[in-house]
């Protein structure tokens, strides 16, 4: 088998292609590593396509065009997939990583027990490009503080890295990843447990301009969230559930206040909480269980109501039970509040998980079809 595949997914990338082709492959040769170099292209409109045919008949190059997608991990995906070495490799086109540490990167996967390689920023000897402003450092250091739940890797979004096939095969068909992270994502679906990184010096793009808007950072929140739920399922909807209901609170409040103005106690209070339910409902619906966002949203709503109204009864049954019948609580009522509020959580957490937003979306999403691979050479 061949030992090893190298991704490098482009948009716009002509003129860094000519030098990084020749550099990878003078890389190659000194480590005498034999290898493929598959770029996947999203239909560039400008000169990627003919470079790269005629840099194929002088390196081992393979050129994949989607022309009906658009997106970095995406096409990331589309290269794994059609890789055939034992090692699979990705960088960047624009010569921010050096392909001389190629080498350096794939011996330290060969080590018996690594099972994933970051060419990295931030170890020891590792370093970011000196024209970084502090507006771009900081963003880069909190996107990276913000992956800590997942990994103790320094590094990981960074867009150079190696993992062997067969680890890459345990995760292949339940990725789904939005935006520019493709690297955390293989890390926390592969269960990479021994990350290695590699001290590299990325320097800023050669040529062209970086395609790493500010939507691309707020699908990283967005897919955050999705390696949240993954990793630690129900604890992470609960997580959501609760601050969603602490929201409800406030919500709750400052709806009496305002309404109390107009309107007698009874009422204000009474649509106070139909207020907070309803948000409640539209954030748990949007953001903790936006798996089920799809299906009927009446429907939802009503058996929401429903969950939220036992949950009422339970909270109210737990407070009465306590404080009439243990001594201990007879005196400590704002207690057995508190229990019956938790008791009465609980139950409405489950009732919204297993029956108001019961269906689980499955987590896989096929990253590109056959017929938008379109493989020339
Ligand atoms: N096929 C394809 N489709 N390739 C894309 C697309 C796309 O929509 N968008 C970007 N690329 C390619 C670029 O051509 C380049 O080779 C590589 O992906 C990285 O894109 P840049 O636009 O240069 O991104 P960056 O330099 O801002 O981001 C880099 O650093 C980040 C961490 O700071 C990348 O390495 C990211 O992966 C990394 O997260
Ligand atoms: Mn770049």
């Amino acid at each position: 088998m061949l030992q090893l595949s190298i991704i490098i997914p482009t948009y716009c990338e002509a003129e860094n292609l000519t030098v990084l082709i020749p550099r990878i492959n003078a890389a190659l040769s000194d480590a005498s590593l034999e290898a493929e170099i598959i770029v996947v292209d999203d239909n560039s409109p400008d000169e990627t396509i003919p470079v790269c045919k005629s840099l194929a008949e002088k390196f081992p190059l393979k050129l994949i065009t989607r022309e009906n997608e658009r997106g970095l991990s995406t096409a990331v995906i589309a290269g794994l997939n059609a890789a055939a070495g034992e090692i699979l490799l990705v960088m960047d086109a624009d010569l921010s990583h050096p392909p001389e540490k190629i080498p350096e990167l794939v011996s330290a996967l060969n080590q018996p027990h690594t099972d994933f390689v970051i060419g990295s920023r931030y170890v020891e000897g590792g370093s970011t490009d000196q024209s970084w402003g502090w507006f771009r450092k900081w963003n880069s250091r909190v996107a990276t503080w913000l992956s800590r739940p997942f990994t103790s890797a320094r590094d990981p979004l960074a867009g150079f890295f190696a993992v062997k096939r067969h680890t890459y095969l345990k995760a292949r068909n339940i990725l789904n990843p939005i935006g520019y992270k493709i690297g955390l994502e293989l890390i926390v679906k592969c269960r990479c447990q021994n990350v290695v990184e590699i001290p590299i010096e990325f320097t800023d793009r050669m040529a062209g301009t970086s395609k790493l808007s500010f939507k691309e950072q707020l699908h990283y929140l967005k897919h955050l969230k999705r390696l949240f739920d993954f990793k630690y399922q129900n604890y992470a909807y609960f997580v959501q559930f609760a601050l969603i209901g602490l929201t409800g609170v406030f919500v709750n409040l400052q709806m009496l206040a305002l309404l109390s103005i107009w309107l007698i106690s009874p009422v204000a209070v009474a649509l106070a909480i139909w207020t907070s339910m309803s948000t409640n409902f539209l954030l748990n619906r949007n953001i903790t269980f936006s798996y089920a966002k799809h299906q009927p949203f009446w429907k939802q709503y009503l058996s929401y109501c429903g969950s939220c109204l036992t949950g009422a009864v339970f909270n109210w049954l737990t407070t009465i039970v306590l404080s009439r019948s243990i001594l201990f609580f007879e005196k400590r009522i704002l207690l057995a509040a508190f229990i019956g509020i938790l008791v009465g959580m609980g139950f409405n957490f489950l009732l919204c998980r297993y029956l108001v937003f019961s269906k689980h979306k499955p987590a896989a999403e096929t990253p590109a079809t056959e017929k938008e691979l379109r493989h020339t050479k």
